[in-house]
This record gives structure tokens, C-alpha cells and sequence, in this order.
């Protein structure tokens, strides 16, 4: 999967650098070429003779060598990289980079680099925590830089939360992924519909949920990142897709996230994602002035929204392929089969609230694909990200077959 693709690592000061062995051997062993760059701190963590022989290249951390006074030349080493990943990233590593300071080589490559960058934080909770260390990330960001974000764990310090590093397999896939991106969809056309719905009460009141719009951007994202040209209706969603060239069409209720799903859908989708949270009951008559208070109770009178994924069901094309998601507390699998089969989909991924980070809000999700011809394939507990590059995994798959 790797063959032939040239990964630099940078390693920076950090109880996670022990993990930087593996993840070297993982990418050898993928046939990628890999070449270390580490800073002095984290030489403190892991040896340079333990990565040299792994990566079987000599490693780096000074401008040149002292002995011989031959130049290590940052610039031909970004220019060599198809993939520049720094993991373990510190706090101070992830600041400097945002800033520009560039005082090891580590940083004079990222500087010069002309290669996409990832960068895979590892730190304590509090530091992660801290407002300085999220801004620099969200710097990075900004700039292309893909965070693959910590996880939640027991801490080297002792405490428990969000610091450490992603697991080494973790990162690779990510890293494979990345290398899949080039352009396996380009040409095809993706819809996905994204976050809560509001259906007015009054002028001052509605009725919603907790979609916060990271499952559906993290799959608009990763559909882009292969070349896609993606199209999300958004509800009022507190997350975005970060991916340029994605377009939003920006809905409030549900009546208008089905006019404009079906819109979009009719003007050809390759891909369909329905993964937005739709209200599935609107009330009857909403006032158009506020609701005073008189008496004790009031009654509230709601009928059934449209439901898009049926509508798509029903207009399916045979040349694309429909996933839709199951949101469940109970009777999970039965209740996603029944609406796999009811709204004619693909495929339908279920995720159960009733799963410690899965679902609403969370960055994670943990989530069990039910395909039209009855095979079922369950996740462990991941990233939004790793899901949706599952998902869009097996999206491609059902294309091909079309
Ligand atoms: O946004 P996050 O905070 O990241 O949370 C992600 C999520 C939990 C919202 C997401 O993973 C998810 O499960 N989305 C679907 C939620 C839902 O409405 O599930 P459902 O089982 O009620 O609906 C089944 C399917 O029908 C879904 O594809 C839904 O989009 C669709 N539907 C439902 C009602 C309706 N009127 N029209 C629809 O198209």
C-alpha cells in the first residue's frame, strides 16, 4: 500500500517517542522509505540506533555533523518527503510550528517542507487543554496542517484524559489513507446532509437535538480529501467541514433540509451520506407570536416530517450508492435492518447511544455497517475521522460495483 512512498518522521521530546518505533516499523513493513529527523529532547526518550536500525537510514538531529562538518540539509529533506508526520508532536514542537520559530532541524524541514504535514499530538491533559496549545493546532490547521487528534487515556503522569498519542496503527492507517486520497474519487459527485434540524414552536422556540455536525463533516472531508466534489446540507450544525472546495447549503428545518436534499440529489450524486439528525415531528401550526404563559399546561400538537431518506430510496439510481445512519437506544440491530430495507439504502450504520463515546457530539463514534446483501462489519471504538475513512472505504467499494 506504501511501496515506494518516502514518510519523514519527526520525533520530539515526549514519553509517546517509544511509540515512534512502531510506527516505523509499521510503515516499513507497509514498503514505505522512512527517514527520522528527531529533536534533542528526544533523544532523551528513544534511541537513534533503535530508529536507524528500523528505518535502516541513518537518523537525524543536527545541522550537520560535527565530525566531519557534512550539511544536513533541511531543504533537500522536505523536498525528498511525500508525507512529513511528526509523532510524537509536544506542546512546544506544535507552538513553534505555529509561530515559525525554527531552531532544529526538525522545525528548519517544516519550515522548508513542501510536502503535506501531519502531526500527531502526545502531552498531558492540561497542557492539551491549554487555550495556547488548542490555538496553535487550530494555526496549524488552518494552514493544512492535519492533526491527528490525542486520545483519552491513562497519562504518563499519572492522570487520566485527553493527551495521549493516537496508537501506532492508528496513525498509519491514517497515513494510508492519506496516500488512498489521491484522487480515487475524483470525477464523482457526493451529497451528504449534516447536524440537527429546528422546527418552530414559535418565533422564539423550537424543537431540536444534539447533532453537533462531526460525524457528517468528518465524512464530507474525508470524500473531498479522495476528490470528490461534495455538497452538505447543513443543518444549524456548531461543526463544519474544513476541507476547501466543500460546498454547505445551509437549512434550518427539516421541511427545508428535504426540498434541498432531494434538489441536490436529483442534479446527480455519485454518493449519498444521509447522516444529519432530522426531526421526525414538526408542530402542526406554529404561532407566528410568541407563545405567552396562561394556565398551567400547554399542548403541543406535532405531525411527521418528510422522511429524506425514503425520498432518496425511492429515486435511488442503480449507478450510486446510498448510506443512511440508525441512531438507537434499543433493539440497535433490528431497528437499522428495518430501516435499511424501509428506506431502500445501501448500506446503514448504526450507532447506539447507549455506547460510551458514540454518538452525539462526541469526537468519537463506535459504529456497525449493514450492507443490502446482509453482511454486517462492527468498528471498535474510533475517531470520527477513522470512521468516516471506513465508511468511505466501503462507499467506494458498493461504487465500484455498480
Ligand atoms: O452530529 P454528531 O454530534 O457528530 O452526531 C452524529 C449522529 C449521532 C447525529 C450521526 O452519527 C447519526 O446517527 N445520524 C442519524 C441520526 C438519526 O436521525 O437517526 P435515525 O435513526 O432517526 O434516522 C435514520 C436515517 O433516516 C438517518 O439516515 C436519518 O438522516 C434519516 N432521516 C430520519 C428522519 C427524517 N425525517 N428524514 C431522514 O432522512
Amino acid at each position: 500500500m506504501l511501496r515506494g512512498k518516502h514518510v519523514l518522521l519527526g520525533i520530539t521530546g515526549s514519553i509517546a517517542a517509544y511509540k515512534a518505533a512502531y510506527i516505523v516499523r509499521l510503515l516499513v513493513r507497509e514498503g514505505a522509505e522512512v527517514k527520522v529527523v528527531m529533536t534533542a529532547a528526544a533523544k532523551h526518550f528513544i534511541t537513534p540506533l533503535t530508529l536507524a536500525t528500523l528505518s535502516r537510514n541513518p537518523i537525524l538531529t543536527e545541522f550537520f555533523d560535527p565530525e566531519n562538518g557534512q550539511w544536513n540539509s533541511h531543504v533537500s529533506l522536505g523536498l525528498w518527503a511525500d508525507l512529513y508526520l511528526i509523532a510524537p508532536a509536544s506542546a512546544n514542537t506544535l507552538s513553534k510550528m505555529a509561530h515559525g520559530i525554527a531552531d532544529n532541524l526538525l522545525l528548519t524541514t517544516y519550515l522548508s517542507a513542501k510536502c503535506p504535514v501531519m502531526a500527531a499530538p502526545a502531552m498531558d491533559l492540561d497542557m492539551y487543554a491549554h487555550p495556547a496549545t488548542q490555538e496553535s493546532m487550530d494555526i496549524l490547521r488552518a494552514r493544512g496542517v492535519e492533526i491527528i487528534e490525542a486520545a483519552s487515556g491513562e497519562l504518563a503522569s499519572g492522570l487520566d484524559g485527553k493527551g495521549r498519542m493516537e496508537e501506532p496503527e492508528v496513525i498509519v492507517r491514517r497515513i494510508k489513507s492519506f496516500f488512498s486520497r489521491s484522487g480515487s474519487l475524483r470525477g464523482r459527485r457526493a451529497l451528504v446532509t449534516s447536524g440537527p434540524t429546528r422546527e418552530a414552536i414559535d418565533p422564539v422556540r423550537f424543537i431540536s437535538n444534539h447533532s453537533s455536525g462531526k460525524m457528517a463533516s468528518a465524512i464530507a472531508d474525508e470524500l473531498a480529501r479522495r476528490g470528490a466534489e461534495v455538497t452538505v446540507v447543513s443543518g444549524p450544525a456548531a461543526v463544519r467541514p474544513s476541507e476547501p472546495g466543500v460546498r454547505i447549503v445551509d437549512v434550518v428545518s427539516a421541511r427545508q433540509m428535504y426540498e434541498a436534499t432531494v434538489a441536490e440529489y436529483d442534479k446527480g450524486s455519485d454518493i449519498t451520506v444521509l447522516c444529519a439528525a432530522v426531526a421526525d415531528f414538526t408542530p402542526a401550526s406554529p404561532s407566528t407570536s410568541k407563545i405567552k404563559k396562561d394556565g398551567e399546561r400547554m399542548e403541543l400538537t406535532l405531525v411527521p416530517t418528510e422522511d429524506i431518506a425514503a425520498a432518496i430510496g425511492s429515486r435511488r439510481r442503480q449507478d450510486g450508492v446510498v448510506a443512511g445512519f440508525a441512531l438507537e437506544t434499543d433493539n440497535a440491530e433490528d431497528n437499522a435492518l428495518s430501516k435499511l430495507r424501509r428506506k431502500n439504502m445501501d448500506m446503514i450504520v448504526l450507532n447506539s447511544l447507549r455506547d460510551p463515546g458514540a454518538g452525539f457530539g462526541t469526537d468519537t463514534n463506535k459504529v456497525t455497517f449493514f450492507f443490502r446483501n446482509g453482511d454486517s462489519q462492527s468498528l471498535p471504538l474510533e475517531s470520527k475521522a477513522d470512521v468516516a475513512a471506513a465508511l468511505v472505504d466501503r462507499l467506494e467499494r458498493l461504487l465500484g460495483q455498480c
